[in-house]
């Protein structure tokens, strides 16, 4: 027998095992998240098709807008960069043949995508945080499709607006990117009104309350934890970590980076494979979704009832600006109300407007019921990159559409499809309705609380010391 068939011998009885090409799958889970595509999440985009409410004109819109994909923070990047050494290592399991289980093993395709894999971003650091040039385009693309919904509202005269956003890069940019779609003109956007108005727009940033009854309680991410202590989580890593030739179970904080890698890639090239993904398969990628939404849940939504009274000061803004159109009854400037945010502001606005809320809570524990497979609160949904809120008011003719009651009307929107809204036809609701139902958040819409120093938990951790004090006082006193 030849030396060098001897060699190869193994080399063929691995191909021909069982190999999963998971980057050629054909409809790959496209659903990341906060770090969703737009084009994911919402399949038309962009979304041109004009809003006809028969007998109604358009006077005014109020529009709460993400920012699009952005460069990795700078306290992420060297974690994505350090996936260079993994990249090799897993590049050497195969080489080596170093599977547990030759069933479950990365493909070759996927591999030979993963060892042509570069680490890109960030090269030079003061881009980090901000927008890429896909989320550059896709903010002036949605911009030109607001324009073309309502041509009346969004024109090319700068006292027509309003913008708010806070003073930060990211935002920066996203305003740049947004005029510049908009004012086709004499782009730049240096003479529209503009206001920074960071109370409004990031209001946990000035909430003590909830930084501590939410952001730093630990009970907030009791049930994600939950999750991903269960045996199906740690059998996920373990298959992950089978498919890519280890003799171990690889770390979740590496799977996680793994992660963050495949849904940034796919959110700054949505057409391109990235090799990162390949890592996992569509139940992985569902499952860890679903941590996410836990997280997301009881930080920014119906979860923990802080929430909830945080999330009024955007609505706020918008009845302000809805009130303001609707008791003048003549035309108002501005009339068209812009702000950029964050994903946590657009979650605290939905769950302050009581929109997508469950009737069971989401939990560590319920993953495989049908309520939570067909969960309304999903952040991926909810909040991808340039995710949008908007309130347009129409004004009426009484006898102009046999449906519509009221002169004043408001159509609202959610990432440009009509919201789900109990007592409203397809996302237009009568002015009286929209009164009673936000002006009350409205209304009562007031941050005392976050300042107050009285809260229920710090009762918590000091009773624990305290029964941990008792119980070493006792038994040294034994
Ligand atoms: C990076 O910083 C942001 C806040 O600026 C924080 O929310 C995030 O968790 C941090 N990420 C890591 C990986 O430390
Ligand atoms: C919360 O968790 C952190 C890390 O696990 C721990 O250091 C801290 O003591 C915990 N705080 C309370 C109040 O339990
Ligand atoms: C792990 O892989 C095995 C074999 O392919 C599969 O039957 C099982 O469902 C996987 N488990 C998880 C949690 O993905």
């Amino acid at each position: 027998m030849n030396w060098k068939l001897l060699t190869f011998m193994p080399l063929l009885v691995l191909v021909k095992s069982q190999e999963t090409c998971l980057s050629a799958e054909e409809e790959p889970y496209l659903l990341f998240g906060t770090k969703t595509s737009y084009i994911f999440a919402n399949k038309v985009f962009p979304n041109t098709r004009v809003q006809d409410v028969p007998g109604c004109q358009p006077i005014a819109i109020w529009l709460l807008s993400r920012h699009g994909s952005h460069n990795p923070e700078t306290n992420e990047t060297a974690a994505l960069q350090a996936l260079a050494d993994l990249r090799n290592n897993i590049i050497a399991n195969y080489r080596n043949g170093n599977f547990r289980n030759t069933n479950q093993r990365i493909c070759t395709s996927d591999l030979n995508l993963l060892e042509r894999w570069v680490w890109s971003p960030g090269q030079n650091p003061s881009f980090a945080g901000d927008l890429t040039s896909e989320g550059y385009i896709s903010t002036q693309q949605l911009a030109q499709a607001w324009k073309q919904k309502y041509p009346g509202l969004l024109t090319e005269n700068r006292h027509d607006y309003l913008f708010k956003y806070v003073d930060d890069l990211r935002s920066g940019t996203t305003f740049r990117a947004f005029s510049e779609g908009l004012f086709k003109s004499q782009p730049g956007g240096s003479d529209v009104p503009k206001e920074n108005d960071e109370k409004t727009l990031k209001p946990y940033k000035y909430c003590p309350a909830w930084v501590k009854d939410v952001e730093q309680n630990n009970d907030t991410l009791r049930q994600m934890n939950t999750f991903q202590s269960k045996q199906e989580y740690r059998e996920m890593l373990s298959n992950i970590s089978l498919r890519l030739g280890f003799n171990y179970d690889i770390q979740w904080d590496v799977v996680y980076n793994m992660y963050q890698m495949c849904r940034y890639d796919k959110a700054w090239n949505v057409a391109q494979i990235s090799p990162w993904c390949a890592a996992f398969t569509k139940d992985d990628l569902r499952r860890i979704e679903y941590a996410e939404d836990l997280e997301t849940y009881y930080k920014y939504g119906y979860g923990s009832p802080t929430n909830e009274k945080m999330g009024c000061t955007t609505v706020k803004d918008m009845m302000d600006f809805l009130k303001n159109h609707v008791e003048h009854d003549t035309p108002q400037q501005p009339r068209t109300h812009i702000q950029f945010t964050e994903a946590p502001t657009i979650l605290l606005t939905l769950t302050a407007m009581g929109q997508r809320r469950d009737s069971a809570p989401l939990t560590g524990d319920n993953y495989h019921t049908q309520a939570i497979q067909t969960r309304k609160w999903s952040t991926s949904i909810m909040s991808p990159f340039s995710a949008n809120i908007a309130a347009v008011l129409y004004k009426c003719s009484q006898d102009g559409n046999f449906q519509v009651k009221g002169e004043y009307q408001v159509l609202f929107l959610e990432n440009e499809k009509p919201m789900k809204l109990d007592g409203c036809r397809v996302g237009l609701c009568d002015w009286n309705y929209v009164k009673n139902k936000y002006g009350q958040v409205s209304d009562t819409c007031d941050l005392k609380f976050c300042n107050s120093a009285s809260n229920l938990n710090v009762h918590i951790p000091v009773t624990l010391v305290l029964i941990a004090f008792t119980i070493k006082y006792l038994s040294y006193n034994s």
